[in-house]
C-alpha cells in the first residue's frame, strides 16, 4: 500500500552537498552562510532586514525580551495557535490574553481584539492559521491606534501575501518556522523579518549573548565585550546550508501545494458530514495552502479518532490544528483559569477539524486516494 505521510522534507544530493561543505570548512556557527540565507529570505519576501534564529518560538521570544516585556505587562494572543505563540509571551514574564478566532477560517477574530485592550496591553500577536492570511489593514489599523506592537506569526504561512506584500511586513515584526513538516525546512530554525533597522541590529546582538563582536569582527581572537543581556539563539551553518537551498524550492512547492489544494478541495465536494476550512475568499489576500482542513459537522466530533485511524489503516497520514486551543491547556488553564464561553469557535475548530496534506510530496494521485477514502469512511460512519 502506497503511503500518503502527511509531511515529508524535500531533501535530495542538493541539501547533502551543501551540508558537507560546510562541515568540510571551519566555519559551523556565526559565519557566512547563516548571513547569505538572511539576505536570500529578505529577497524572497521583498524585507528591509532578515535575523536568522534557532526557531520561530526563539525569535517570537527574542522580539518580546527585545522589547522589555515582562510582569505587568500583557500581549493579544490568538487561542487557536501553536502553545508557541503563547509561550513566547508567557517566558518573558508578561501575560498572553487570549482571542477567540473567526468562525469560519480559524484566524483571529479581528473585532474582538479592542475589546481584549486594556493600559496593560503592549501588542497584539496574529497568526496566519494553516497558511491563510489574516487581514492586516484591519489589524495593522487597530494596532496603531492603541500604539501597539504588532507581531505576525508566520510558522505556516512562508508566500502566503495581503495586497501582494508578504505575511511578516505588515505588522512591526514576522517570524517563520523551518521545522521538518513546514512549507520548508531547514530541520530546526526560523526567521525574522522586519523593517525596523534598530530594532534588527538588537536582536543580531541578543540572540548571540548580547557580545559586541563575532568570530569575524575580532582583532584578538577571544576577547569580546558584552553589552547586553542575550541568549544563544543563533542559527548554525549547517542548518542555514540546508535552508540556501531549500529556498530555492520554495516557489514550486508552492505550485504544488496550491494545485494539490484545488485537486483535494473539488474532489472532496459533496462529502456527508463535514466541511471545508474556507480560502479567503477575497483577491487582496493569498493563501500559500498548508494543509487542507476539513471541519466535521458537530455530531461526528466523537468520531474524529476513528476517522483519523482509518485514513492511517488506508496509509494517509493527517494531523490536527492545534489539538486545544491555547488557554485550554492544562499549563494555562492552571495559571489562568479557562472560561468556556470565550473561545467557542476556537473549541470547535481544535475538536472537530482534521488536516489532510497537501505537500509538495504528493500528487494529483494521492488527492484522489484521499477524497476517495475519506467519502467510504464517512459514508460507512454516518
Ligand atoms: C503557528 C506556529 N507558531 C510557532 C510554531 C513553533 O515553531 P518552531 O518549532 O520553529 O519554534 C509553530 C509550530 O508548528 C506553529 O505552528
Amino acid at each position: 500500500m502506497k503511503k500518503i505521510p502527511f509531511g515529508k522534507p524535500m531533501i535530495n544530493e542538493l541539501e547533502k552537498d551543501a551540508v558537507l561543505n560546510v562541515m568540510d570548512g571551519s566555519i559551523l556557527v556565526h559565519g557566512p552562510v547563516a548571513t547569505q540565507f538572511e539576505n536570500k529570505f529578505a529577497s524572497f519576501t521583498n524585507a528591509p532586514n532578515a535575523v536568522s534564529v534557532s526557531s520561530c518560538t526563539a525569535g517570537m521570544h527574542l522580539i518580546y525580551f527585545a522589547l522589555g516585556y515582562g510582569p505587568g505587562d500583557e500581549v493579544i494572543v490568538p487561542a487557536q495557535t501553536h502553545i508557541a505563540t503563547a509561550h513566547a509571551v508567557e517566558l518573558t514574564g508578561a501575560k498572553p490574553v487570549f482571542v477567540d478566532s473567526e468562525k469560519d477560517t480559524g484566524n483571529i477574530n479581528i473585532e474582538a481584539i479592542e475589546a481584549a485592550i486594556n493600559s496593560k496591553t503592549k501588542a497584539i500577536a496574529v497568526v496566519h492559521y494553516l497558511g491563510v492570511p489574516v487581514d492586516m489593514p484591519k489589524v495593522v489599523q487597530i494596532a496603531k491606534k492603541h500604539n501597539l506592537f504588532l507581531l505576525e506569526d508566520c510558522a505556516l504561512a512562508p508566500g502566503a501575501k495581503i495586497d501582494n506584500i508578504h505575511v511578516g511586513l505588515h505588522g512591526d515584526a514576522g517570524v517563520f518556522s523551518f521545522y521538518p513538516v513546514k512549507h520548508f525546512t531547514t530541520a530546526e530554525g526560523g526567521m525574522i523579518i522586519l523593517k525596523d533597522e534598530n530594532l534588527s541590529k538588537k536582536l543580531k546582538l541578543i540572540k548571540a549573548f548580547g557580545v559586541n563582536r563575532t568570530h569575524g569582527e575580532r582583532k584578538i581572537p577571544g576577547v569580546y565585550d558584552t553589552i547586553a543581556l542575550g541568549f544563544n539563539y543563533r542559527m548554525s551553518e549547517i542548518h542555514a546550508a540546508i535552508g540556501v537551498v531549500q529556498l530555492d524550492k520554495l516557489p514550486g512547492f508552492l505550485k504544488i501545494r496550491k494545485n494539490n489544494f484545488k485537486a483535494l478541495e473539488s474532489n472532496l465536494k459533496d462529502i456527508r458530514g463535514l466541511s471545508i476550512l474556507p480560502q479567503p475568499s477575497d483577491d487582496h489576500l493569498e493563501s500559500c495552502h498548508y494543509c487542507l482542513g476539513v471541519l466535521l459537522e458537530e455530531d461526528n466530533f466523537s468520531k474524529r479518532s476513528e476517522i483519523i485511524n482509518l485514513l492511517s489503516e488506508q496509509g494517509i497520514g493527517s494531523s490536527v490544528y492545534y489539538p486545544q486551543p491555547v488557554p485550554r491547556m492544562s499549563y494555562y488553564k492552571e495559571k489562568y483559569g479557562y472560561d468556556k464561553k470565550k473561545y467557542i469557535n476556537a473549541s470547535r475548530i481544535s475538536d472537530g477539524m482534521i488536516a489532510l496534506p497537501v505537500g509538495p510530496h504528493l500528487g494529483a494521485d494521492d488527492m484522489k486516494k484521499i477524497a476517495e477514502v475519506l467519502k467510504n469512511i464517512m459514508e460507512k460512519i454516518t
